[in-house]
């Protein structure tokens, strides 16, 4: 299925086919405004790539990440939906925060966001340099993003209990009646901790 697809460089012509991926990956309330992905995109663009579709060049699914200064611990305003970037972000912070990903819905349970959050992570982490910790919030009933990120080697450092708005019962992603999120954590063993900085190949396609 992965031969269909491959990870590449997020750019603002993406972002009509990500904002589509957005809405349909995560209920209303918790949709952030396209803003914030230009933000991300502006601030820390080599963080933010695409799973393109070879034959459309259309993105599929989208990983983003924010580069921090520091560790902000359980503090649940530093990682709420919404947030401005860049007063967080240094370009030798060693945090890797990784914001938000999501897979087209047809294309779910086929191992491309599995593909899409190993090697993404990977090249990011490769790309940059000295990053020493991954950081991510989940919410608490999203059990293929809890899954995944645990075979991953994330472990959850902490419960934010009411991180998340109240979502409509029976809505797609809506996670019943729970609004708590998962603060889950992964420390790069200190032989992985990448040194080099490789810029990035750019690459741009229209969402038709
Ligand atoms: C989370 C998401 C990206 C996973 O993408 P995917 O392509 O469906 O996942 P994969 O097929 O690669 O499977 C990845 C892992 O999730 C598990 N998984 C997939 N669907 C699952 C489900 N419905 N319930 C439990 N686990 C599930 C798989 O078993 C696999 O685990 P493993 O690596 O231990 O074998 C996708 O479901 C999605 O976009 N969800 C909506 C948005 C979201 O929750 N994003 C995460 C925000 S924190």
């Amino acid at each position: 299925m992965t031969d269909r697809f491959h990870i590449d460089a997020a750019t603002v012509r993406d972002l009509p086919c990500i904002m589509a991926l957005e809405r349909r990956g995560f209920a209303r309330e918790i949709v952030e405004h396209h803003r914030v992905f230009r933000r991300r995109l502006a601030t820390f663009p080599e963080g933010f790539l695409v799973l393109r579709d070879d034959a459309t060049r259309r993105a599929r699914g989208y990983l983003v990440t924010e580069r921090w200064a520091t560790d902000p611990d359980v503090d649940p305003a530093s990682y709420a939906l919404g947030h401005h970037p860049a007063p967080r972000y240094s370009p030798s912070g060693p945090v890797l925060y990784v914001a938000s990903m999501t897979i087209e819905p047809a294309l779910r349970g086929r191992r491309l966001g599995a593909f899409l959050f190993r090697e993404g992570r990977a090249r990011i982490l490769r790309n940059v340099g000295g990053i020493e910790r991954e950081l991510l919030i989940v919410h608490d009933a999203w059990q293929a993003a809890q899954q995944l990120y645990a075979s991953e080697g994330f472990v959850v450092r902490a419960v934010l209990p009411a991180f998340f708005p109240a979502v409509a019962a029976g809505r797609e992603s809506a996670g019943g009646s729970s609004t708590a999120a998962l603060l889950m954590e992964r420390n790069l063993p200190r032989n992985e901790v990448a040194t080099s900085a490789n810029p990035l190949p750019a690459a741009a396609f229209p969402c038709p």
